[in-house]
């Protein structure tokens, strides 16, 4: 079986840009990368792009020695500054005893309205058998590009998308004018690929906290992410959807199930693995869904036939905006908090993803600088600007072999601060270690918490997102802390899950149609 993924010509040129403009810290990244792994990473296809997928024994091969991802910082009173973003094993399983609590609350029917983790049952209930096959339409909207792809399931699989970039005005514009902007992109797919006369069964990934209320639909909680469009928290964003297509009048489609990435990336990977449970997002948020029996979902309101299962999509990025994660959050989170577009919203995500961890960096740096710790005292112009420190830099100073600073030293000039010592090399590091160690942490002791509910032997986590895919030491730091953190005799494997966002919902869309025959 052969998935040949077509990038388009965006894609590509993009690829070509940052290659270009930046040749010397991508092959030095992809080499260490590479030599982590323990594989060659070429840029040809996409599964090299995005890393292997493992078999299943890799994947329960643990790494137990992660101790040499984290170089000791030559100045105690950097150790000492930085101290606040180690957390111990006692916070990790205090971490998840209130995860565990606050899902339940999730769960319950009389809990529920007032629960921070509104885990929303999903109404996919089966997974694929690995049968599908056909031609699906796919929409996923989920952070800074969208993208309209089709994909052939069967025998032959094929993926051929574009990418639409999201600009910054439509992402907090009227609803009507970000509907609008997803309706021209299909619109100019399906003539682009002369699909215009064929009914092709479509999957939305729409990758916010939406109740549902059934497979086709689902109505948005609220905002995350950098979002804010008006008009639609509270809405239907199938009906948003179709209604926009309705007022262009020139394409013809048939939604099938509208979805979340996190259950997409559980369906793609479950699609060839039997064991897969949980789909898990590390990238610009993070959130995590989960196989539930039925018994246990209270908030239940479907049928109770056979299978008496759910996928259930925790909507855990909220996690802590009650207040429950307070005895670990540090006043670098608060000020992330307060700048952000929605303050005291995301408290887990905004300590885990992709979309904060840079910028949880910057500010500890600043902290540093301020205290005459690196650079001699001397910030630069780049340097203070709010977002200026890239989460892709810390995968790419992590990427450095210990004692060697070239990535970083590159970062640094390209952030105005062209005389870095040594020493202010291996300060930076270790703030960037710190950051990507908490987030790794964190989201292990979620995915410890669902594998501890779950209580099958063995099980399956597939995972998707920026983070996971190009931090060098995200999958073994995760990998070590949920062995941790689990109850003995368990066994798991953390999966990189190929296109969930595409192929997952093909796969929901294909189930669903399999059901409605
Ligand atoms: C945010 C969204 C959630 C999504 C996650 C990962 O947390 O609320 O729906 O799954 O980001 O993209």
């Amino acid at each position: 079986m052969e998935i040949v993924a077509a990038a388009d010509s965006d894609e590509r040129g993009l690829t070509l840009l940052r290659v270009v403009g930046q040749l010397q810290r991508v092959i030095v990244f992809l080499h260490s990368f590479a030599c982590d792994r323990g594989h060659l990473w070429s840029t040809q296809s996409a599964e090299a792009r995005q890393g292997p997928v493992m078999s299943d024994e890799q994947i329960t091969k643990k790494d137990d020695d992660v101790s040499r991802y984290f170089t000791s910082p030559p100045a105690s009173l950097v150790r000492e500054i930085c101290e606040e973003l180690i957390l111990s094993q006692e916070n990790l399983k205090e971490v998840c005893d209130v995860l565990h609590e606050e899902l339940n609350k999730g769960l319950g029917k009389d809990t529920n309205p007032e629960a921070t983790i509104k885990c929303f049952p999903t109404y996919v209930r089966e997974l694929p058998n690995g049968k599908e096959k056909g031609r699906f339409l796919a929409l996923d909207l989920g952070g800074t590009n969208f993208r309209v792809l089709l994909i052939q399931l069967g025998e032959k699989c094929s993926m051929d998308s574009r990418i639409y970039a999201v600009p910054q005005p439509i992402m907090v514009g009227p609803g009507d004018g970000l509907f609008d902007h997803i309706a021209e992109c299909l619109a100019s797919f399906i003539k682009e690929r002369e699909l215009g006369d064929e009914l092709l069964p479509l999957g939305f990934t729409f990758s916010f906290p939406c109740k549902q209320e059934g497979l086709t639909k689902a109505r948005l909680a609220r905002w995350t992410k950098g979002f804010k469009c008006a008009g639609v928290e509270g809405r239907d964003v199938v009906e948003l959807l179709k209604a926009a297509i309705a007022r262009r009048g020139d394409v013809k489609i048939k939604i099938c199930a509208i979805l979340n990435d996190t259950t997409g990336t559980l369906m793609s990977c479950a699609w060839k693995n039997h064991n897969c449970r949980i789909g898990l997002i590390v990238g610009t948020g993070t959130n995590a869904c989960y196989m539930e029996k039925l018994e246990k979902v209270e908030l239940w309101d479907g049928d109770l036939d056979e299978p008496h299962q759910v996928i259930i999509n925790t909507e855990w990025g909220a996690f802590g905006d009650n207040g429950c994660l307070d005895f670990i959050r540090t006043e670098y989170d608060n000020n992330i908090d307060c700048e952000s577009i929605n303050p005291g919203r995301q408290l887990y995500e905004k300590m885990i993803s992709g979309m904060y961890m840079g910028e949880i960096a910057r500010q500890v740096i600043i902290r540093l600088v301020a205290e005459g710790l690196l650079f001699n005292g001397n910030s630069s112009e780049i340097l203070e600007e709010k977002g200026s420190f890239f989460t892709k830099y810390i995968s790419e100073i992590e990427s450095d072999k210990p004692g060697d600073y070239n990535n970083c030293r590159v970062i640094l000039e390209e952030l105005g601060l062209n005389s870095a010592t040594d020493t202010d090399c291996a300060n930076v590091r270790h703030v960037c270690e710190c950051v990507s160690r908490r987030a790794a942490y964190l989201a292990a002791a979620g995915v410890a918490v669902l594998l501890n509910r779950i209580g099958e032997e063995s099980v399956t986590v597939a995972v998707d997102g920026s983070v996971y895919r190009f931090h060098p030491h995200f999958h073994n730091l995760m990998t070590e802390q949920i062995s941790h953190l689990i109850k003995p005799g368990m066994k798991f494997g953390l999966m990189l899950s190929e296109d969930g966002s595409g192929r997952g919902a093909a796969l929901v869309a294909a189930v669903a149609s399999r059901n409605s025959r």
